[in-house]
């Protein structure tokens, strides 16, 4: 079982991005694949796949309402695949009010079991929807989460279900390795909820072409402290045609989105992207990363062979076992 949350503190690291481009890999290399989202906001994964039609129906059933055993249906259900294959538990506006939820349900069964608001488990109510209740280790090989940001419950029962984390990070000030605030996290965590937790590795995002950026990323590749097995460069432009795309990097390229301006309007359309290497090796890097947590993290057998189907262009292929030696680095 294939378990990452994709992590870190502050917001606008591309969490979303890579959730959804680690899910969509993990599935083109032979995994079934469900990604859970855990953000309330705008412009989380749930608009990004193009799920959730009643994520503001407050009469809704929704993944709130099952892990505080609630639920209106089958959690089956609330299962959408993606036009890419990926199946998606969308989020629901009701995960912004899910703290306060709970509260409720806490001093309601407290006080009927008469226990301490303490001994409640309110960190593992998710692990126990997961794998006690809907035993999805039976029909999934991997699941990830795309948690919101802030440190509170939903984001602790996130880690206590998942337990093994990929921190994405970006180059900041004069590139010093500024993960001081995850590890202190993490400790936290793990104190608090009682369980360990893993750092898969840790993803320098958003790298560009300056010295300053050229040695954060080198900073982080030769520190022991954690694996940096990719970088990932600046590539807005293809990030964002994957809001447009509605799907993955790899969608983006395969069908080839573009925006651009037309008529003094901006319009997407597929069919209009050119084919540039540098964003191919992106593709080659998100593939690598996602081979890395498979294999490294999680000791899984999948596909190191990659087929892009280049909508217009021949068959591209990335073959992991030619560029390991040279560029991974575990
Ligand atoms: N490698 C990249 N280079 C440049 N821009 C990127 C890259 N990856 C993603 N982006 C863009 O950055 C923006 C924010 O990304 P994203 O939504 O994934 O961040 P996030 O960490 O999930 O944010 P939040 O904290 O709000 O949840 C998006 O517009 C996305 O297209
Ligand atoms: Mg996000």
């Amino acid at each position: 079982m294939i378990t990452p949350v994709v992590y870190s503190e502050s917001g606008g690291t591309y969490k979303t991005t890579m959730t959804a481009n680690l899910a969509v890999a993990l599935n083109r290399m032979g995994l079934d694949v469900l990604v859970l989202d855990l953000d309330p906001q705008e412009g989380n994964l749930t608009t990004l796949f193009d799920v959730g039609e009643h994520r503001s129906d407050p009469d809704a059933d929704n993944l709130v309402k099952h892990i505080l055993e609630q639920p209106d249906g089958e959690f089956a259900d609330l299962i959408e695949t993606s036009e890419e294959g990926i199946d998606i538990v969308p989020s629901h506006d009701m995960l912004g009010d899910f703290t306060s939820n709970l509260e409720q349900k806490i001093s309601y069964e407290t006080s009927m079991q008469n226990i301490s608001r303490d001994e409640y488990p309110r960190f593992k109510l998710l692990h126990r929807l997961l794998w006690e209740e809907e035993a999805l280790q039976e029909e999934y090989d991997a699941v990830l989460i795309d948690p919101n940001a802030r440190a509170e419950d939903l984001l602790y029962n996130a880690i206590f279900a998942l337990r093994t984390l990929v921190a994405p990070v970006k180059p900041a000030g004069k590139g010093n390795l500024s993960l001081d605030g995850l590890e202190e996290l993490v400790g936290n965590m793990e104190q608090q909820l009682e369980i360990q937790i893993g750092l898969s590795c840790v993803v320098p995002s958003g790298v560009g072409q300056t010295n300053a950026h050229r040695q954060y990323k080198k900073q982080f590749e030769d520190t022991d402290a954690f694996a940096t097995p990719v970088a990932i460069a600046d590539r807005e432009s293809l990030m964002d045609a994957m809001w447009e795309a509605r799907g993955s990097a790899f969608k983006v390229v395969e069908e080839r989105w573009k925006t651009f301006e037309q008529d003094g309007e901006m319009v997407s359309e597929p069919g209009q992207r050119r084919i540039r290497d540098r964003e191919i090796d992106t593709l080659t890097k998100l593939y690598q990363l996602a081979h890395f947590v498979a294999t490294e993290t999680f000791d899984a057998d999948v596909d190191p062979v990659l087929e892009l189907d280049i909508e217009g262009h021949e068959t591209r292929t990335i073959d992991l076992r030619e560029t390991e030696q040279t560029e991974v680095k575990a």
